[in-house]
C-alpha cells in the first residue's frame, strides 16, 4: 500500500467492483477507449490488475481518497508483453471517475507510484502513452516530468486502420 498527502494507492477489494464498473461504463471516461466496458469486463480488468500485482509487487492499484474513502480509479505501471512494440517495458496507466478530475489526483497517485516502482522494484524507466487526441492525458505526463518520445510513437492494433485513435504518442521517464 503506498499513502500520499490525499491518497491510498492499495490492492483491489469486492466493494471497489461497483465504483470501477461505474467509471467504465461512463462515455466520458471512457472517450479515448474503444468503448465502455460490461459490469463482467471491468470486474475482469479489476482481476486482472490485482493479479499483475501480486505477480510484479506493482501494477495499477486502486486508488483511494483518504478522507472518505470513496475509490477515485486507478494508477500505476503495468509490464508490457509481446507483440507489444514497447514490451518489456513498463507502461504507466491512469483513470479516474470523472467527479475526480481537474483535483491533481492523477499526477499525486502516479508519481508515488513511480517513485515506488524506482525505488523499491528497481525499475529503470518507465513509459506511457495515449492516442493524439488524449490531450488531459500528456499533461499528466507533462506533470510528471516525463519527456517526449516521438521516436516510439506507434499504431495501436486494437483500433482499425484508419481509426483517429489508432496513434499512439510515447512518453518515457
Ligand atoms: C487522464 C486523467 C486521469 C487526467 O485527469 P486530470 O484530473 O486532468 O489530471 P490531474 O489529476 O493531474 O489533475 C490536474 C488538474 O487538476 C488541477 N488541480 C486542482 N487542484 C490541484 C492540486 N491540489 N494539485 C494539483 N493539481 C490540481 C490542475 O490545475 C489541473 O487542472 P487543468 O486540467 O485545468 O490544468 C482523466 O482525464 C481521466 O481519467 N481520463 C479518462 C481515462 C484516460 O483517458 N486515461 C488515460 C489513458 S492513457
Amino acid at each position: 500500500m503506498l499513502e500520499t498527502e490525499r491518497l491510498v494507492l492499495r490492492a483491489w477489494r469486492e466493494e471497489d467492483l461497483e465504483p470501477f464498473a461505474a467509471l467504465n461504463a461512463d462515455p466520458e471516461v471512457m472517450r479515448h477507449f474503444p468503448s465502455t466496458l460490461s459490469r463482467t469486463e471491468s470486474d475482469a480488468l479489476a482481476a486482472r490488475y490485482q493479479s499483475h500485482i501480486d505477480e510484479h509487487g506493482f501494477g495499477r492499484w486502486a486508488v483511494e481518497r483518504r478522507e472518505d474513502g470513496v475509490l477515485l480509479g486507478h494508477s500505476g505501471p503495468m509490464q508490457m508483453t509481446p507483440p507489444h512494440p514497447l514490451a518489456p517495458g513498463a507502461e504507466m496507466g491512469w483513470r479516474l471517475a470523472r467527479a475526480a478530475w481537474g483535483q491533481g489526483y492523477a499526477t499525486e497517485a502516479s508519481r508515488a507510484a513511480m517513485a515506488y516502482c524506482f525505488e523499491q522494484i528497481g525499475l529503470e524507466q518507465i513509459f506511457a502513452f495515449t492516442s493524439a487526441t488524449n490531450l488531459p492525458s500528456q499533461a499528466v505526463m507533462e506533470r510528471l516530468g516525463m519527456t517526449r518520445r516521438p521516436d516510439l510513437d506507434f499504431d495501436h492494433l486494437m483500433f482499425p486502420e484508419g481509426h483517429d485513435l489508432r496513434r499512439a504518442v510515447v512518453w518515457s521517464s
